[in-house]
């Protein structure tokens, strides 16, 4: 791929662009931040790396210029607050809706075929926000958080089992928020159902601390997390750009699927060249389907609060 984009050059957005360019994905790695000289000076260090772990891909980096992403294939959106202990990610709405809008409105003047990976929360509504602005098919918009809620739950689950988390295949649903569903009838460690190596008791308890994984980290740090959740990003750039049709839980649209409609939402979906392809539809038991409606309420919730600013 000729650019990927990522705006915003915090902890996440500046991890993501790292592992972007350590992965060679694009000629040239665009880093766009409003805050003056940091995306120059993170894109340089970065850049600065690229002879001691063997990379060509160019890191530049742009205060608030646009033209310098014209043409991306894809632009990963990291702009705006992380969390804070005591604040859920729904408290940063107000000031991260406009900062997606406005953001968004940009990339797409500069890249109107550009696929969009939404990172900034509260993901869900914040993806959402994203495909109003972009004004391009949903096949393109979409937010990461499963790829990375996934990630958790397997670093928990590895541990718990003492196995590589490498050999552990799982599958989330719902919004990233404490209401996630992890899928514990979907996880297993080289095909063997994790429901046969653990106890229900530990199962649901490395559940419950997946869907706090975030919070974990917010009350450790003092904001929240950049290495995994900057690594998901580029893992889903990296399915785009080599069209690798991976199998992830992403934050899609929906228009019907799961009995659910205009909302953004996690679910199953294939990822390739053209961004979602396919949205997987599982076989939920009563139990997982009423923990999915319960994380689409709360996100419609959210949405709700979206509406009331009127942006769009
Ligand atoms: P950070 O504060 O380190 O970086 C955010 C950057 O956005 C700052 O450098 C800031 O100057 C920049 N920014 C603000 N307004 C901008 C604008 N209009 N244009 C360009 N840049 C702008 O925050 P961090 O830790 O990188 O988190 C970024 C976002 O990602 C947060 O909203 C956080 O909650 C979210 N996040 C989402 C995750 C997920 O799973 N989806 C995981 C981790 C974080
Ligand atoms: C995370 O899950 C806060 O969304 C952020 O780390």
């Amino acid at each position: 791929m000729d650019k990927i984009t990522v705006i915003g050059a915090g902890n996440v957005g500046a991890t993501c662009a790292n592992v972007v360019a350590h992965k060679d994905l694009a000629k040239e790695v665009v880093l766009v931040d409003i805050k003056e000289g940091i995306a120059e000076g993170k894109a340089l260090d970065i850049w600065q790396s690229s002879s001691i772990n063997n990379f060509n891909s160019r890191v530049i980096g742009s205060t608030n210029d646009y033209s310098k992403t014209k043409g991306s294939g894809i632009v990963v959106i990291t702009s705006g607050l992380p969390r804070k202990p005591g604040m859920s990610r729904d408290d940063l709405i107000k000031t991260n809706a406009g900062i997606v809008k406005e953001v968004t409105e940009k990339v797409i003047k500069y890249s109107p075929d550009a696929i969009i990976i939404v990172v900034s929360n509260p993901l869900d509504v914040m993806s959402y926000a994203a495909y109003m602005a972009a004004k391009i098919p949903s096949q393109r918009v979409f937010g990461m958080a499963g790829t990375l809620d996934t990630a958790r739950y397997k670093a928990f689950l590895a541990e718990a089992l003492n196995v590589s988390p490498k050999d552990i295949q799982a599958m989330l649903l719902g919004g990233h928020g404490d209401t996630m569903v992890p899928l514990p009838r979907y996880t297993s460690v080289s095909g063997i159902p994790v429901t046969e190596l653990l106890p229900s008791d530990v199962i649901e308890k490395i559940v419950d601390r997946t869907r706090k994984g975030g919070g974990e980290l917010v009350n450790l740090m003092g904001t929240s997390a950049w290495y995994a959740p900057g690594a998901a990003a580029a893992q889903m750039a990296e399915a785009i750009v080599d069209d690798q049709k991976r199998v992830f839980p992403v934050c899609a649209y929906l228009n019907g699927e799961y009995g659910l409609k205009n909302i953004y939402l996690g679910v199953p979906v294939r990822l390739g060249r053209n961004g979602v392809e396919e949205i997987i539809e599982l076989k939920l038991d009563q139990g997982e389907k009423a923990l999915l409606n319960t994380s689409a309420e709360s996100v419609k919730e959210t949405m709700q609060a979206l509406d009331d600013m009127k942006l769009f």
